[in-house]
């Protein structure tokens, strides 16, 4: 065991010495203000987006690649290159500033009973080696799972190639009592890894309505009634041909906090404003961000993070470049809010929509 460093009380006043961040309220981009005030909802939606526009504007211009790099933080941490520190250092400032936001939640308990029920269901313990594990749909999670059961002596070997039972052998924050809850998120370890929003959305969409029958009973049938002309009454609907924009039309209909996990926003799966995380991976630098959790959490050196599995689909820029540009501006517009905590909170830049863009 790595003894913690009671640093708990530093996270939060975190954005209060990055002048970086602070700075990118006052550089507030009016041209983004004005463009997306009309969809709204919330007075705090729209200062993130006032912020984020400002970040974004930042690394735009270049302006990042001129901080300095956080000092090495004792023995423990990987050797990392400099680009993926400084990702580090934003994400963890950016958080650090929005969450200071007096309308943004600042404990597991001042959730709503709602909030709280998907994020305790979403989080996995490991008592042994002291962790817990905010775990996001279509970013990696199976293979966390794996090893988390192999941790636990559930499953003999990462390399063994079964089908995930994504409840057996697991145990999940919501199965513990409130002073167990308390104990474990002050104490222990917490993780969770994060997606480019709209990659994580693309890969839901194709892999549940492309290859899980299930789902295109449940969801599919139901899409395609509410949103396909002339075939609300049809009895020979499978669901299994929903296209990406009424999906998209699907997903505007929804309340964030009650979606289907698979496209539920990664901020309301895991709170990462109630929950002060000590480390936030993301699924671009999969590897590296996976060895160093591993390390960090002392786990045995022959226990690795799985390799990707054979029949994985990776969701390519070029992909990504076509649904997106496939959509009609109108929904695309409409959908970034809704997804804009996650990419304002886990700095991931809006995707560019512009017609002009799409041309090529
Ligand atoms: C943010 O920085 C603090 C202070 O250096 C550190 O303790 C914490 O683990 C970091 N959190 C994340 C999510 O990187
Ligand atoms: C969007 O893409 C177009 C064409 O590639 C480019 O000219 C424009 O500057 C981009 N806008 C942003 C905000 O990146």
């Amino acid at each position: 065991m790595v003894p913690r460093k009671p640093d708990y009380g530093l996270k939060r006043g975190g954005g209060t010495r990055s002048g970086a961040v602070l700075n990118f309220r006052s550089a507030a981009n009016l041209r983004s203000v004005r463009r997306s005030s009309a969809v709204l909802p919330s007075v705090l939606t729209f200062l993130v987006i006032v912020a984020s526009g400002g970040l974004l504007l930042m690394i735009e211009k270049g302006m990042l690649n001129s901080m300095e790099p956080p000092p090495p933080r004792g023995s423990g941490r990987r050797p990392e290159l400099a680009g993926e520190a400084i990702l580090q250092e934003i994400r963890n400032r950016t958080i650090g500033t929005m969450c200071s936001q007096k309308n943004m939640p600042h404990s597991v308990w001042s959730l709503s009973p709602v909030q709280r029920k998907t994020l305790l269901q979403h989080i996995l313990v490991n008592d042994q080696y002291r962790f817990l594990y905010c775990y996001v749909p279509k970013v990696a999670c199976s293979n966390w799972k794996k090893v988390l059961k192999v941790l636990s002596g559930a499953l003999e070997s990462v390399d063994i190639n079964v089908k995930m039972n994504h409840q057996s052998d697991l145990l999940f924050l919501s199965s513990l009592k409130p002073e167990e809850i308390r104990y474990r998120l002050k104490h222990y370890f917490k993780f969770m890894f994060v997606r480019e929003p709209m990659e994580r959305l693309l890969s839901a969409y194709r892999n549940k309505f492309g290859e899980i029958q299930s789902y295109q009973r449940k969801y599919g049938v139901e899409i395609i009634k509410r949103y396909r002309k002339g075939v609300a009454k049809d009895a020979s609907v499978t669901g299994d041909d929903v296209t990406f924009a009424e999906f998209v039309r699907y997903l505007l209909d929804e309340d964030a906090e009650r979606m289907n996990e698979h496209w539920m926003p990664a901020y309301n799966l895991c709170q990462p404003c109630a929950v002060s995380y000590d480390f936030i991976g993301s699924h671009e630098h999969l590897e590296s961000d996976a060895e160093f959790v591993l390390q960090r959490i002392g786990a045995p050196p022959d226990v690795r993070f799985p390799q990707r599995q054979t029949w994985y689909k990776p969701v390519t820029a070029e992909t990504l470049h076509y649904y997106l540009c496939s959509l009609p501006q109108k929904l695309l517009r409409e959908l970034l809010p809704k997804y804009i905590l996650d990419f304002s909170l886990f700095t991931y830049p809006l995707p560019n929509t512009t017609t002009e863009h799409c041309r090529h």
